[in-house]
C-alpha cells in the first residue's frame, strides 16, 4: 500500500484521538492524501527506496571483526557499536554460522533489517541473550522507519509474501521422512551415548550433497509434557485453538528455557515479592542465581500457586525448533538413505533429570516406520573440493567426525583420487571409536591415506586432535603445501579456535613464518575456501 504521510506539522488526528503514534501518523498521512493530492509525496520505485533505505545507515567498511564464535555477546556488541543497524544485529547473533536459523548470520541480520523476516528468536545458539537484543535492536529499527520518509517504507517486504522455498530444502517446508534405525556407536564404558541414526528419504525423493545438515523436527517428551499440564492444573482435553494442549505441549511448542514473556505473565496474575521477580527475571535479571536453569517446568514450579490460564501460557512460550544434524552419509554411495551421528544430551539440575529434546527423541522416543518432518539444510561453505583430485584433511572430534564419514562415503563412491586424511579424537580408544571397522577398513584399502587417533581420557593428561596435528606437523605441512583443504567440525567454543591456534603454528614452524605471517596464511586459506568449519 502507498503510504502518505502529510508534511511535517501538518496533523489532522489530534494527539487526544485514541489511536497509537503509528495508528495516528497513518491515518495523518491517508487523510491529507485525500485532502491535497499536491501533499502527496511521489513514491520511490523499490529501487530508490532500497537505496536510500541503504544509504541512510551505510557508511559500513563491510568488515565484521565480532564474526568469532567465541567471543561473548557484550564484546560483539562493543565491536560493532557506531555500526549500521543491520551490522549491530548480525553482532547480536552467535557468529556460527550454523544455519540452525535458516540462513548463514549475516544473512539473517539483513532479512530482519529488511523486515522480510519477522521472527526474532531464531537463532538458538545465541539464546536468550541474542533474542533480548534483537529485541532492542528491533525497536530501534520500528523507530528510525517510522522517522523516514514515508516512501522508504514501502520497500519492506509482506512477510506473508515470504519465500518458502521448495519442499524439504527449507525449515519452512519440511516434507516427511521415515526413520529406519538406530545404533549405538558408545561400547559398554562409555560415558557418551552416540547414535547412529537412520533415515529413508526415497518417499519424498531428497537428496542432498555431502557437508549438509538435516533438520529434524521432534516432540517433546510426554512425560515433561504430562507434568506441566498438572503443574497448570488444567485438563488434557483442554483445548487452545482448537488442538488440544497435551498435543500443543508435545508437538508444537519449546519447553526449555523459560521465555521472557512466560515471567511477564506470570508478572501480571501475581502479586508482591513474586511479581518482582517475575519483572526481574523478564528484564534478564537473576534475582535468585537460578534463571540460567529455568526451563518451563522449573519456572512453574518455581511461581507454584500462581494459576495460568493454558491459552494465555501456551501464548507466552516459543515455538518448538527444529534441530540441525551433520549428514553422515553419501547420496552417492547410499541413494535414498540418509544418516546421522546424534549425541544424546542428558543432565542433571538439582535433582531433576533433563534431556535435550531432539537428540533423545531420535535416542529413545521415535521407532523404525514412524514419519518425521525433516528437511536438507544446504551448507554455507562447506564441502568438498570441486577437483576430485585435492587433498582432504579432516579434523573431527566427536560427533565432529559426522561430516567426514560422509566425505569419505562419497569420494569412494565417485572414485575420487584425492588423498583423505582424518584426524579423529575422542575420550577413549577403547569404546569410543566411532566408525572404527569402516575406518580401519578405508585405511587398509589405502582409501584413507592416513588416520590420525588422540583420546583425551586414556592417559592421565589430555591429549587431543590438535595436540596429535602439532605431532606431524611437517607432513600436515606438506599436505598443505601441495594444495590441500582442511576442515574442521564439531565444538564451536573451545575446539574449533583450539585447531585453528595449531594450525597456525604449524605454518609457523613448518613454514618458516613469523606469528603474525602464519595468522595471515591461514586467513588467506579461508577466504580460499580452503580452511572451511562446521561448528556447533
Ligand atoms: C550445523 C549443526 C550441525 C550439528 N551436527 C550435530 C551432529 O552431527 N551431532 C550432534 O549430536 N549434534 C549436532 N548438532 C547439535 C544439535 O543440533 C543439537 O543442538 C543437539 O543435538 C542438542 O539438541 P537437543 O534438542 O537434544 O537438546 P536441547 O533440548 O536443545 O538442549 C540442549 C541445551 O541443554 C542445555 N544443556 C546441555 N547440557 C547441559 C549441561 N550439562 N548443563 C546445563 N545445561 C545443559 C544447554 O542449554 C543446551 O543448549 C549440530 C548443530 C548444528 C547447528
Ligand atoms: N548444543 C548442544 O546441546 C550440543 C549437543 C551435542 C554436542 N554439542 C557440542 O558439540 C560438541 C561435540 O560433542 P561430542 O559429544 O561429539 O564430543 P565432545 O564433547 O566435543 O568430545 C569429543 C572429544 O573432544 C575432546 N575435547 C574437549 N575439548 C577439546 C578441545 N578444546 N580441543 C579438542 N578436543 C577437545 C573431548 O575431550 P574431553 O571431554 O576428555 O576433554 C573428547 O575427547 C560438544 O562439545 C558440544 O559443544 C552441543
Amino acid at each position: 500500500m502507498n503510504q502518505r504521510i502529510p508534511p511535517s506539522g501538518l496533523e489532522i488526528i489530534p494527539e487526544t484521538a485514541p489511536f497509537s503514534h503509528e495508528q495516528r501518523s497513518w491515518l495523518n498521512g491517508f487523510f491529507a492524501g485525500l485532502v491535497s493530492l499536491d501533499n502527496a509525496v511521489t513514491p520511490l520505485s523499490p529501487e530508490q527506496g532500497a537505496a536510500v533505505m541503504k544509504g541512510a545507515e551505510d557508511t559500513d567498511d563491510g568488515e565484521a571483526p565480532w564474526h568469532d564464535q567465541t567471543l561473548p555477546i557484550a564484546e560483539r556488541m562493543k565491536l560493532a557499536e557506531g555500526r549500521p543497524l543491520r551490522r549491530r544485529m548480525m553482532a547480536a547473533m552467535a557468529q556460527q554460522d550454523c544455519g540452525q536459523c535458516g540462513y548463514n548470520c549475516h544473512d539473517y541480520s539483513e532479512a530482519i533489517a529488511s523486515k522480510t523476516e519477522t521472527r526474532l528468536n531464531l537463532c538458538v545458539p545465541g539464546g536468550k541473550d541474542t533474542a533480548r537484543m534483537l529485541k532492542v535492536l528491533h525497536e530501534e529499527l520500528e523507530s528510525t522507519s517510522a522517522s523516514l520518509s514515508p516512501t522508504v517504507k514501502e520497500v519492506t517486504v509482506d512477510p506473508a509474501a515470504k519465500v518458502i522455498g521448495e519442499s524439504g530444502r527449507t525449515r519452512d517446508n519440511p516434507v516427511e521422512a521415515t526413520f529406519l534405525s538406530r545404533r549405538l556407536l558408545n561400547k559398554p564404558g562409555s560415558e557418551k551415548e552416540t547414535w547412529y541414526i537412520e533415515f529413508d528419504l526415497s518417499g519424498p525423493g531428497l537428496d542432498y550433497v555431502v557437508g549438509d545438515s538435516f533438520g529434524v523436527f521432534a516432540a517433546n517428551d510426554l512425560g515433561l509434557v504430562d507434568q506441566i499440564i498438572a503443574l497448570l492444573g488444567a485438563s488434557h482435553e483442554a483445548k487452545v485453538n482448537g488442538k488440544k494442549l497435551r498435543d500443543v505441549l508435545h508437538e508444537d511448542v519449546s519447553l526449555s528455557p523459560a521465555p521472557d514473556a512466560l515471567f511477564e505473565l506470570i508478572s501480571f496474575i501475581t502479586g508482591g515479592a513474586a511479581r518482582e521477580k517475575a519483572r526481574a527475571l523478564a528484564s534478564g535479571d537473576d534475582p535468585d542465581g537460578d534463571a540460567a536453569h529455568l526451563d518451563v517446568m522449573a519456572t512453574l514450579q518455581k511461581f507454584t500457586g500462581v494459576r495460568l490460564h493454558p491459552e494465555a501460557f501456551i501464548e507466552a512460550l516459543e515455538p518448538l525448533q527444529p534441530r540441525l544434524y551433520s549428514i553422515s552419509s553419501s547420496h552417492n554411495a547410499t541413494p535414498g538413505r540418509l544418516s546421522l551421528t546424534v549425541d544424546t544430551v542428558r543432565y542433571t539440575i538439582g535433582k531433576r533429570k533433563r534431556i535435550g529434546v531432539a537428540s533423545t527423541f531420535l535416542a529413545e522416543r521415535i521407532n523404525p516406520g514412524d514419519r518425521l518432518k525433516v528437511y536438507v539444510q544446504k551448507a554455507h561453505g562447506f564441502g568438498l573440493p570441486q577437483d576430485p583430485k585435492t587433498p582432504v584433511i579432516m579434523v573431527g572430534p566427536g560427533t565432529g567426525v559426522a561430516p567426514f564419514r560422509a566425505f569419505l562415503h562419497d569420494r569412494r563412491a565417485t572414485g575420487a583420487p584425492g588423498r583423505n586424511w582424518l584426524f579423529f579424537g575422542h575420550q577413549r580408544s577403547e569404546c569410543d571409536f566411532f566408525y572404527a571397522d569402516e575406518f580401519n577398513a578405508m585405511k587398509a584399502s589405502g582409501h584413507l591415506t592416513r588416520l590420525s587417533l588422540a583420546w583425551s581420557r586414556d592417559r592421565e593428561e589430555k591429549f587431543y586432535v590438535q595436540d596429535r596435528m602439532r605431532e606431524v606437523g611437517r607432513e600436515l605441512w606438506s599436505w598443505l603445501a601441495e594444495g590441500a583443504h582442511v576442515y574442521v567440525c564439531g565444538d564451536a567454543k573451545r575446539m574449533a579456535k583450539d585447531v585453528e591456534r595449531a594450525l597456525v603454528d604449524i605454518a609457523a614452524q613448518f613454514g618458516a613464518r613469523s606469528t603474525d605471517e602464519a595468522v595471515a596464511f591461514v586467513a588467506d586459506l579461508k577466504k580460499k575456501g580452503r580452511y572451511q568449519q562446521d561448528v556447533y
